[in-house]
């Protein structure tokens, strides 16, 4: 099997575009009138959720005129929130066949689908002209992605010059062993994170100037105590959230997560890669 095929296994639900469907009714909402903040919950697959995803995105300088590439885009939360935030159009690449195709019927609901571009295909080999995007960002992608300097290189040659791309991905803190699985790997065959120094010196290698790094650990830490203090106060899981996507093995899958920040092994980090 191609090691694509694995990661792109690894998320695939089987009928999550039902699974995301039936839970509308609990939410008192449908296809019609949903919105945004509803989808959040399931749409944003990344610690910190819709918070963390406008945290990056205001430092980035994105406008009204700007097409933006949104790299390992998932089911397209984060591309709907720009476009519906900036009004402006936003261009989404994933892996995953239902994701795109799942998340592409979420933009029809929200009437996004003319803004937002959802595409299956390789961050790696991207099917995009030279300079097209006028900025982009990747949540909590690289960590599926051992190439990072291919992986940099390829998105500098699709942006324009003189635009911002934003990182804020889960990156290794030790050199310690990992707690599997975690959301995005069930054992290290696809779990691929790095230092953020070599994320730093492959972005510079491929043309990039760093601007900025924010260690987010704290506020990851900070995240999962008050998640853990809400599921305490409540009798069942909400109607969607990442429990939609990770399905029976989401309990395992956060708890390890969790221990694997509590260890000190990783941390959420942003960084702010400025395209010459
Ligand atoms: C944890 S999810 C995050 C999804 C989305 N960025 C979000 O925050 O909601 C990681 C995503 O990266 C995608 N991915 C991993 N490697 C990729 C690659 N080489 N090219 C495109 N997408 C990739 C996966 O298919 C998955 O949808």
């Amino acid at each position: 099997m191609s090691y694509d095929k694995s990661v792109a296994d690894h998320y695939l639900h089987g009928d999550l575009l039902k699974s995301i469907e039936a839970a509308l009714p609990s939410l008192g909402k449908t296809t019609e009138n949903i919105s945004i903040e509803d989808l959040a919950a399931v749409d944003e697959f990344h610690i910190g959720g819709r918070q963390a995803t406008s945290s990056l995105i205001a430092k980035l300088m994105f406008s009204e005129q700007h097409h933006v590439l949104d790299v390992g885009c998932g089911l397209g939360g984060a591309a709907r929130y720009v476009a519906d935030k900036y009004k402006n159009n936003v261009t989404g690449i994933d892996l995953s066949k239902e994701y795109i195709e799942t998340g592409e019927a979420l933009c029809g609901w929200l009437n996004l689908d003319k803004q937002v571009n959802l595409v299956q295909g390789s961050a790696m080999s991207m099917p995009f002209e030279d300079e097209t995007f006028d900025g982009g960002y990747m949540l909590h992608v690289g960590m599926n992605i051992e190439d990072k300097a291919k992986l940099f290189e390829e998105i500098y040659r699709v942006l324009r010059p003189r635009t911002f791309f934003g990182i804020y991905d889960v990156m290794r803190q030790t050199d310690d062993g990992l707690i599997y699985p975690v959301p995005w790997a069930t054992d290290s065959s696809t779990c691929k994170i790095a230092v953020s120094q070599q994320y730093k010196e492959t972005l510079s290698d491929a043309g990039f100037g760093v601007s900025k790094e924010n260690n987010c650990r704290d506020y990851a830490l900070d995240f999962f105590k008050k998640l853990r203090e809400k599921m305490a106060t409540s009798s069942e899981p909400p109607p969607l959230g990442l429990h939609t996507l990770m399905q029976e093995s989401t309990g395992v899958k956060i708890n390890n997560l969790i221990e694997n920040l509590e260890k000190g092994y990783i941390a959420p980090v942003e960084i702010i890669a400025y395209r010459y």
